[in-house]
């Protein structure tokens, strides 16, 4: 599989080979890490890594992946570059590609990580924006596969603010692997109506279903039990109104209880608000994944990275 001089904004734009040979790549990636053998793939590979909102996983994901292979990552915090206050996101773009080998972006708009690529003549990957979070659903792919060996035919179920980055994400990489992709949330805030669409596509080329509903019985027979914060960066104002809405969806023994079995597993993007979107018990329970998918964050980004910037003889 050649993914070299790709960038990586949306699972959209790959198809499930690609995603399936990333999750595979992944895998190598981390056996190899566990090892202690360091790569030379990005050997003296300038990495940007903007990010105009916080991170932790990400931001530390893209760093040690990129020294993990040799490359030399440089942080640029959004609001100390002239971009969105001087400069138009196409000028930055255009600068930076002059200097870095590959352009990482998290922040709010999903055509600035567009126009990075466009603009930029390297590949760009999205760390994170408002509408999309490609490579933390590779992660919670990988995860699930470790887990239950495999992915067609799981049923995974998203409890909680559906039509956010990561909501749309995992139905995406869900419906283009053959995963039954559930996601159970309030009316107001399922996903749009074109991407459904499209993923009912995915869906019926990959043999799965989607369902959006917003009935918690839904949880019946579940896998995975995945949810996110009921308010994403950006949107803090909002967090009452979204507890208020939110509330009947949180994960909590008694949701765990209507799968009806024993061995579904809890898995959160993180970093989670206890008390709200996820209980503490539930969070801290045996079941719960949530550690293994934040350090399978290293080997997913570390993929996406070297297949699509490195030299892959040296990895
Ligand atoms: N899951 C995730 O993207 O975490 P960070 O916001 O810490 O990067
Ligand atoms: N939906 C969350 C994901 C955080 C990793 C947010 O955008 O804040």
């Amino acid at each position: 599989m050649d993914l070299h001089g790709r960038s990586f904004l949306t699972l959209l734009d790959y198809t499930p080979q690609e995603i399936e040979y990333l999750i595979t790549l992944s895998v190598q990636l981390k056996e190899k890490k566990k090892k202690g053998i360091r790569g030379e793939s990005l050997l003296g590979k300038n990495i940007a890594l903007i990010f105009e909102k916080p991170s932790t996983r990400t931001r530390c994901a893209f760093t040690v992946a990129a020294s993990d292979e040799g490359g030399i990552p440089t942080y640029l915090a959004g609001n100390e570059l002239q971009l969105g206050h001087k400069e138009t996101i196409e000028d930055t773009a255009r600068v930076l590609g002059r200097m870095f080998d590959g352009i990482e972006f998290r922040g709010f708009r999903q055509d600035y990580v567009e126009a990075l690529a466009k603009y930029s003549g390297v590949p760009v990957w999205n760390g994170l924006t408002d509408a999309f979070h490609p490579t933390q659903v590779l992660a919670d792919l990988m995860t699930v596969l470790e887990v239950f060996g495999k992915l067609k035919g799981i049923r995974f179920v998203f409890a909680g603010d559906g039509r956010n980055n990561v909501a749309n994400s995992l139905m995406i990489g869900c419906s283009k692997l053959g995963v039954d992709f559930v996601n159970i949330a309030p009316k107001e805030l399922w996903p749009q109506e074109d991407l459904i669409e499209k993923c009912k596509g995915f869906a019926k080329e990959s043999g799965s279903e989607i369902t959006i509903s917003a009935d918690t019985n839904e949880v019946k027979g579940a896998d995975v039990i995945y949810t996110d914060v009921w308010a994403s960066m950006g949107e803090e104002a909002k967090v009452a109104e979204r507890i208020a809405l939110l509330k009947p969806y949180q994960v909590n023994a008694s949701l765990m209880e209507k799968t009806g079995r024993k061995d579904t597993i809890f898995l959160h993007c993180l970093p989670a608000v206890k008390g709200n979107e996820v209980t503490e018990d539930v969070f801290e329970s045996d079941i719960s994944y949530v550690f293994d998918e934040a350090e399978n964050r290293l080997h997913t980004i570390k993929a996406v990275m070297v297949s699509t910037l490195g030299d892959m003889t040296k990895i």
